[in-house]
């Protein structure tokens, strides 16, 4: 019971949203500061994109927003709304299957160990790949800034986005050769 004189606390404004991720419509109805990283994860349970710091230093969050890199943790689900989502779950495999391109070089790079910051290095390397189809070591250091690893070195990781980067080139090259 509210002691005399005691304002009653607000309850928090809920809004609705509409967000298309990984191709499928969804809709909620949200608390109104709810974060897309925790829309992503709470309410449609994709758990891939991770939570390593929830103040834009780690880039674990990493997610495409109308196809563009954003950090989901920074990001509030209304501002999503009406709008098109990709997480690590949406990649598309590659001609051979199962894995996204970036993911298979992640693979054939062992350019994970715990494998926390992973899924937003991936997409941070989609979108690097996106802007500069060729890059360098300095690029892929520079596109990569905002991603922080706790266990590489992060040397396989430029590894790995180098060799994804020669592998869409070459996808590329053979759609054109045909
Ligand atoms: S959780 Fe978003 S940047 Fe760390
Ligand atoms: S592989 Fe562990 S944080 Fe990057």
């Amino acid at each position: 019971m509210e002691a005399a004189g005691e304002a009653a606390m607000p309850a928090a404004r809920e809004v609705p949203v509409q967000i298309t991720v990984n191709g499928v419509p969804r809709t909620a109805i949200v608390p109104a500061r709810t974060l897309l990283v925790h829309f992503l994860r709470e309410h449609l349970r994709l758990t891939g994109t991770h939570v390593g710091c929830d103040t834009t230093h780690c880039g674990a969050c990493t997610v495409a927003l109308d196809g563009v890199a954003v950090k989901s943790c920074t990001v509030l689900a209304a501002q999503a709304d009406g709008h098109e989502v990709t997480t690590i779950e949406g990649l598309m495999p590659d001609q051979a299957g199962g894995l996204h391109p970036v993911q298979r070089a992640f693979q054939d790079e062992h350019a994970l160990q715990c494998g926390y910051c992973t899924p937003g290095m991936v997409m941070a390397v989609r979108q690097l790949i996106e802007d500069h189809p060729a890059p360098t070591e300095e690029q892929v250091r520079r596109a990569l800034a905002g991603n922080i690893c706790r266990c590489t070195g992060y040397q396989n990781i430029v590894k790995a986005a180098l060799r994804a980067a020669r592998a869409a080139q070459a996808a590329t090259d053979n759609d054109v050769s045909r």
